[in-house]
């Protein structure tokens, strides 16, 4: 795990990633941060261990692509000081909960570089290899339990919002919270939450954004932005941008308001679908999300049903 105390090993990497992808000598690192040749040469091997793409050549050491970076100390304030990040983890649900539980504060943010057991929705697998944007936000909203859900989607808003913004995309939610691009699935969400009495305690919310990682066979239907725009992009410039602009979003909260923007938003209103649940399956046509962030469907008597959770899949 790297948060944000600064001990050796961050100082060398802080002084790699000042030198933006230059190479170092070690005898210049070990100068700079006053850390001795030999443990420079020892912490760098560390860090490589824990999946920090250094280069080592023969006249020193390189960072590769250090605006993909997603520790701490790569992040302006204020999100500097939110940000856990960790190599891997089994999920960062149950690392963001474990934290929560200790205390941690609004918009903490977990990141993992890689995730063994990450989950979806409805207890589904969700595949998380290496190169994707994978991360939990803890939350402390102050709202009863029934109006939580607005946070959700407030985040698939933003999250929409920031990407077609910085990549010229068109990319569209389809309910509850996914994002879509040209019909693939571009990235999910899956949010849990603890309760004391009336109250939340915490709520989490784990996005996965299929980001530089190449999605196999296995997740269906699935794209990433690397694959649609044939180049790598920056993760920090994703979650830097979307932090910003979900903080803003939630600042004074309005359910009807964010529910309005998330309706010009989506591509499911108007859509035939199929609902899948545990134990159902609803089909019909999507006509509307109401306030509550329910999915009203027409089926083909002209009755309306309301879906408060489930898959949705387009026709
Ligand atoms: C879905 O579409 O089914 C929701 C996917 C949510 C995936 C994210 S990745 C970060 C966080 N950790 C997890 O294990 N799941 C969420």
């Amino acid at each position: 795990m790297v948060n944000n105390k600064k001990n050796k090993k961050e100082s060398i990497l802080d002084f790699l990633y000042k030198a933006g992808g230059d190479t170092i000598s070690g005898v210049r690192i070990s100068e700079m941060t006053g850390i001795s040749r030999v443990a420079v040469w020892k912490h760098i091997n560390a860090l490589k261990k824990d999946g920090i793409p250094i280069h080592s050549r023969p006249n020193g050491y390189a960072l590769s692509d250090p605006e993909d970076l997603l520790l701490p100390f790569c992040f302006d304030p204020p999100f500097r000081d939110k940000i856990t990040h960790f190599p891997e983890v089994e999920t960062t649900m149950d690392t963001a909960k474990a934290l929560a539980r200790k205390g941690a504060s609004h918009l903490s943010c977990v990141v993992a570089e890689h995730q063994t057991k990450g989950r979806g929705r409805l207890n589904r697998e969700w595949i998380s290899s290496k190169g994707g944007l994978w991360f939990t936000l803890v939350l402390r909203p102050l709202l009863p339990p029934h109006l939580v859900y607005i946070y959700t989607f407030a985040a698939s808003l933003s999250l929409s919002r920031i990407l077609n913004k910085l990549f010229n995309l068109d990319i569209s939610v389809k309910w509850p919270n996914d994002l879509l691009l040209g019909g693939q699935k571009l990235a999910g969400m899956l949010s849990e939450m603890e309760t004391q009495g009336d109250m939340v305690q915490f709520l989490i919310i784990g996005i996965g954004i299929n980001a530089n990682n190449s999605p196999v066979n296995k997740e269906f239907n699935a794209v990433s932005l690397k694959n649609i725009l044939k180049k790598k992009v920056s993760r920090k410039q994703i979650l830097t941008a979307f932090l910003s602009e979900f903080q803003d979003k939630i600042q004074d909260i309005n359910c009807p308001d964010i529910i309005d923007q998330w309706k010009e938003q989506t591509s499911t209103i108007g859509r035939q679908v199929r609902i899948e649940t545990f134990d159902k399956i609803y089909e019909g046509k999507a006509v509307d999300v109401d306030e509550t962030g329910a999915l009203i469907i027409e089926d083909d008597h002209k009755k309306l049903k309301k879906i408060i959770y489930g898959d949705c899949f387009h026709a």
